[in-house]
């Protein structure tokens, strides 16, 4: 098999890879717009592995992915602008890479003729916000996203539903809830808060931080999609979550416990506009058809995501300095157009 990967420098993107590569005899094009977000150290060691190629180039660009997906069977797509307070500062790349980079990928998927799937990696985010005593998300739910990012995810989401609708496109839709672990960048909350620790800097908390959020190892959300590309029902939707529905604030008390450090440095800071306030999945249905299920229990995989962010100091570091940046100067732009 030979895949396309968009967004392979990215947090999950990375992981994925190189579960990949680990697994499967397969070939991997990682196609990335190296962003901010995209770090080429994520993936260093594997620069050089025979089933490996970096592209540096931009998911809109349609002479560029036209000429890749030619070389492909399947796509697992997860470029995307991913961070919610990026998008409520401007939500103009947004639309640029979530909405229209979408199309540009489905019409070429369609234009080459690939003969495998193109999985669609989403967010429990597109399905709005949930109430106290309501049910986790399902498939079925409603959209009602709330933020910038979450609108441009819920509008590729409906593309890829079009796609499948209009020209039996065989899309695979995964909705996954928040991933930690490894290579996360530092702006999201777990990878923050362990680094503003380690520096001896405040823990920026929104609101009272009580939002609820479903924390799910990235390792068990890059075995889903794995089995939504082997196992997955074209035209279907597959939630994703990690049973593991937790407050914003014990997230931190228990980073600071692992950490062994004291609680003074939290700060309740002002909130995020339209914050959600809980998110919870219904994984009933990626469980029964592909026999998935995470398996990493939460506290385990928080110790040894610490114990990761202790240990490479360099990674991070990098990334505050701008240090990283400079790395992606010798990668050339693709670019066809
Ligand atoms: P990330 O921000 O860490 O990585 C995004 C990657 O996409 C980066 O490498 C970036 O360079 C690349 N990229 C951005 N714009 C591009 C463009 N126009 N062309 C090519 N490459 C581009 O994101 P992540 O957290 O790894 O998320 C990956 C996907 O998973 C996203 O689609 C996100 O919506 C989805 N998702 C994330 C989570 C989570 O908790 N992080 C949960 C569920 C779903
Ligand atoms: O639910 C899946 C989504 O999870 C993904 O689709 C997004 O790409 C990903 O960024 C993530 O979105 P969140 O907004 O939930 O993640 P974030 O890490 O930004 O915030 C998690 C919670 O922590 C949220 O309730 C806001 C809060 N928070 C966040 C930051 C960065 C704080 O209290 N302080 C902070 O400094």
């Amino acid at each position: 098999m030979k895949i396309l990967v968009t967004g392979g420098c990215g947090f999950i993107g990375s992981n994925f890879i190189r579960l990949v590569l680990d697994s499967r005899d397969w070939q991997v094009i990682n196609l990335d717009a190296l962003t901010y977000a995209g770090n080429p150290d994520n993936l260093r060691e594997l620069e050089n592995h025979p089933g490996y190629r970096f592209i540096k180039g931009r998911i809109e660009d349609a002479a560029l992915v036209e000429s890749l997906m030619g070389q492909v069977d399947s796509v697992v797509h997860f470029a995307a602008e991913s961070h919610v307070d990026r998008s409520i500062l401007g939500a103009g790349p947004f639309i640029t890479t979530n909405v229209m980079g979408t199309q540009v990928l489905l019409d070429a998927f369609r234009k080459v003729g690939c003969t495998g799937k193109f999985v669609h990696v989403s967010t429990d985010e597109v399905y709005g916000s949930l109430g106290p005593s309501d049910p986790p998300f399902r498939e079925t739910d409603n959209l009602r996203p709330n933020s910038p990012y979450s609108a441009s995810k819920a509008s590729s989401d409906l593309l890829c539903r079009a796609a499948w609708k209009t020209f039996k496109l065989p899309v695979v839709i995964t909705r996954c809830s928040n991933n930690y672990g490894p290579y996360q960048f530092p702006e999201k909350l777990i990878p923050l808060m362990i680094i503003n620790s380690l520096k001896g800097k405040k823990l920026p908390v929104y609101g009272d931080g009580r939002n609820i959020r479903d924390w799910i190892h990235v390792e068990d959300h890059c075995r889903g999609c794995l089995a939504a590309l082997e196992k997955g029902r074209p035209g279907a939707v597959y939630n994703f979550g990690g049973n593991c529905e937790m407050q914003n604030i014990e997230i931190v008390h228990r980073i600071l416990g692992i950490l062994g450090m004291e609680d003074d440095r939290i700060e309740f800071v002002t909130d995020r506009p339209g914050h959600d306030r809980r998110y919870a999945m219904d994984a009933s249905m990626a469980r029964r058809e592909l026999g998935w299920e995470p398996e990493k229990d939460f506290q385990q995989g928080l110790e040894e995501t610490v114990q990761w962010y202790v240990e490479n100091a360099w990674w991070w570091e990098r990334i505050i300095s701008g240090e990283y940046m400079k790395y992606y100067q010798q990668f050339p732009n693709r670019s066809k157009t």
